[in-house]
């Protein structure tokens, strides 16, 4: 109830003293968002299927070193079921008509000193005819870590949650099996936090978190999640209390470098057959400029 009296309350004050950044004073980052299809951890992280398996463990080099220009070869090729990998391994084993491999999407992040904010920004693909989600023809999910809280989200993003057991991937067992993270510890603060846009007439905006098993609720930072078509583009933005302070809510401060990704599901998608970022990370008031994945979030 709570939650649903301060959106209230937002929407009556938008344009006050709360009001969203000016975006145009905000550098946008283009990034290149791509279908992974079966691209699990395991398999990201097998070297007889992906040679790159040595530089990301002993020179901790992050994917988007080396795939942040080809991200959208990647996405080409797995959306049509090509064998891709060193293994030459189908990732797609059904290649869904007509889906576009990648889009690109621009990426904003700012903060008042209170609260952070983020936007995004595409021009939605075209439209299959398979309905997964009959709700919601977006779905916008953001995760990130606790400033270095997750092995190996310095490097990859997301990966650490997405597994070969989880449904609609290679060695599902159960098909209602979501994200998890081994040895995920909500108390060490082991966890991705989660915060989700969904465009369904009705639909609430998500704030939860993945430990050893994927949870939607819990969290209290997330104070807006709002998304609307314009024109021919989605724009989704975020508003995010700095401190958190809900189950599984990561406080963020200017003392850390926190790890992020984030998946659209577009076109009334569900489980795997999202597109998704590669890894990046974000500090407050805080230039970073020999990390090539790195956004420097500045105060307005
Ligand atoms: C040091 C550079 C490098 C890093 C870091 C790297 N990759 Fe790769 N990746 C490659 C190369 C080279 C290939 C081509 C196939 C091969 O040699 O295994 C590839 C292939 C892939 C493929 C299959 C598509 C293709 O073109 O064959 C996917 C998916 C992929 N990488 C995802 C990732 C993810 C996710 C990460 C981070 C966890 C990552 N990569 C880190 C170099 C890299």
């Amino acid at each position: 109830m709570k939650r649903i009296a301060i959106a209230v309350m937002g929407a009556f004050v938008a344009g006050g003293a709360f009001a969203a950044p000016d975006w145009s004073k905000v550098p946008p980052r283009q990034m290149k968002l791509f279908y992974p299809g079966q691209s699990s951890l395991e398999w990201i992280m097998s070297k007889a299927d992906h040679s790159a398996v040595p530089d990301i463990v002993d020179k901790k080099r992050p994917c988007a070193k080396c795939h942040e220009g080809d991200a959208n070869v990647i996405g080409d090729m797995i959306v049509a079921g090509k064998p891709v990998g060193s293994s030459k391994s189908v990732l797609e084993p059904t290649p869904p008509a007509g889906k576009v491999g990648w889009i690109p999407v621009t990426f904003q992040a700012a903060h008042d000193g209170d609260k952070i904010y983020f936007r995004f920004e595409w021009v939605p693909p075209k439209i299959g005819t398979k309905k997964l989600d009959l709700k919601n023809e977006v779905k916008l999910t953001m995760m990130f870590d606790g400033g270095g809280t997750v092995d190996g989200a310095n490097l990859n993003g997301c990966w650490g949650t997405c597994h070969t057991d989880l449904r609609s991937m290679k060695d599902a067992k159960d098909d209602k099996k979501t994200k998890y993270i081994k040895g995920g510890d909500l108390a060490g603060g082991k966890f991705m936090d989660l915060i989700q846009f969904r465009s369904g007439k009705g639909e609430k905006p998500v704030d939860g978190y993945v430990t050893t098993e994927r949870k939607m609720e819990g969290g209290k930072g997330l104070v807006k999640a709002e998304g609307k078509k314009e024109g021919n583009k989605w724009v989704v933005t975020f508003e995010r209390n700095l401190a958190g302070g809900g189950t599984g809510d990561h406080a963020i401060g200017a003392d850390k470098i926190y790890n992020f990704g984030f998946a659209i599901h577009e076109d009334y998608t569900n489980a795997r057959f999202h597109y998704v970022s590669l890894g990046y990370q974000f500090g407050l008031d805080k230039a970073n400029p020999d990390v090539r994945n790195y956004i420097n979030v500045v105060k307005q």
